[in-house]
């Protein structure tokens, strides 16, 4: 699979997944500027890549500036971490990695520039690293939940697309289709982005996968309908006690899951875990842009003056979910979550 986020000479190269499934368009980051333009505008999307992406970004910064006092480089380095928390609010895989970032810059005592880029560049190299290891881990926990000749039904994407490796939710899905333990895969469309029917059938159809996409509004009747045995989605943010964020149509999902006796799992890195936050009241919702709602492809679907209002996220209750995957083990009902750093 193609990376969608790496280190390219003197740049980031990553895929603009606002331009997929018509081409597969690379682009190059070179400023703070383009970095923060790439999140903002889905160009990079999903939970765990947007903290790989966003590590790498406080490198490429400090990197390519003509600066060599050290003071003066890490005020660049502490500002434009502040910028690139202010882009998007709810993943908090994305301030999980700032931190640790940021944790560097104030570590290092040297005087030589070089240096902390070289160790700013292992931190965010090794961040890449470990959202690996996790989701692998996740991946072959999340299969032992999988019936025989499984039909599993997933939401948004989860994949390598959004997270650099073999992804959280889909990681199972993956692996599963590996062990051939999965008869069908059913993905939500995912209004209003199309991250499922975008990119998720996209990915799965490059890796030889061929997955039926439905509508998000036909979720119940095919869940009755194709008797499905699970659903798998992620997460952008946990709180202590197991409410979890993810995309727009998680809640209603685990709703109709719950109607129909169907299992829903959280499948999530601990860096997806937020160990401030008690419970999923506090959780920051991203409302998007208008242009999302009333226009599909470009094309509009709804008059321009109508009011829209578009949460990018949902949060679904701790008591709706059947159980969470991490890469420490499978968590069931009541949750206790603890990020250890
Ligand atoms: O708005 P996006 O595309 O960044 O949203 C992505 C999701 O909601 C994913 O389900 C979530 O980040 C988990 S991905 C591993």
């Amino acid at each position: 699979m193609i990376k969608p986020v790496e280190i390219f000479r003197d740049t980031i190269k990553v895929i603009d997944q606002t331009k997929l499934p018509q081409v597969v368009r690379f682009e190059y980051i070179y400023t703070l500027k383009d970095a923060i333009d790439a999140i903002v505008s889905l160009k990079v999307r999903g939970a765990p890549l947007l903290g790989i992406f966003a590590a790498y970004a406080v490198v490429q910064v400090l990197r390519n500036i003509d600066i060599f006092d050290i003071e003066r480089v890490k005020e660049i380095g502490f500002s434009s971490i502040d910028e690139l928390r202010r882009t998007r609010p709810t993943a908090v895989n994305l301030f999980y990695a700032l931190d640790r970032m940021e944790k560097i810059l104030n570590e290092f005592h040297g005087n030589c520039k070089d240096k902390l880029v070289e160790s700013l560049m292992d931190e965010a190299k090794a961040i890449d690293r470990e959202e690996g290891e996790r989701c692998q881990k996740m991946a072959e926990l999340g299969v032992s939940l999988l019936p025989d000749r499984a039909k599993v039904m997933t939401i948004c994407n989860t994949g390598y697309l959004a997270t650099n490796h073999i992804g959280t939710a889909l990681g199972v899905i993956y692996e599963g289709i590996a062990q051939d333990k999965i008869e069908k895969v059913f993905a939500l469309e995912t209004r209003p982005v199309l991250q499922g029917a975008r990119l998720t059938t996209w990915e799965l159809l490059e890796n030889n996968i061929t997955p039926i996409l439905i509508t998000d509004n036909s979720a119940a009747f095919v869940m009755e309908k194709e008797k499905i045995d699970a659903i798998f989605a992620g997460a952008d943010r946990i709180a202590r006690n197991g409410d979890t964020a993810n995309k727009i149509g998680t809640y209603m999902l685990a709703i109709l899951a719950k109607h129909h006796g169907v299992p829903i799992y959280i499948v999530a890195p601990s860096s997806s875990v937020d160990p401030i936050l008690e419970n999923g009241d506090g959780m920051k919702i991203e409302k998007r842009n208008k242009e999302e709602v009333i226009a599909f492809g470009g094309c509009p679907v709804a008059p321009k003056d109508v009011d829209i209002l578009n949460y990018a996220f949902d949060v679904t209750p701790n008591n709706l979910i059947t159980a969470i995957i991490t890469e420490e083990g499978i968590f069931y009902p009541p949750y206790r979550f603890n990020r250890k750093d």
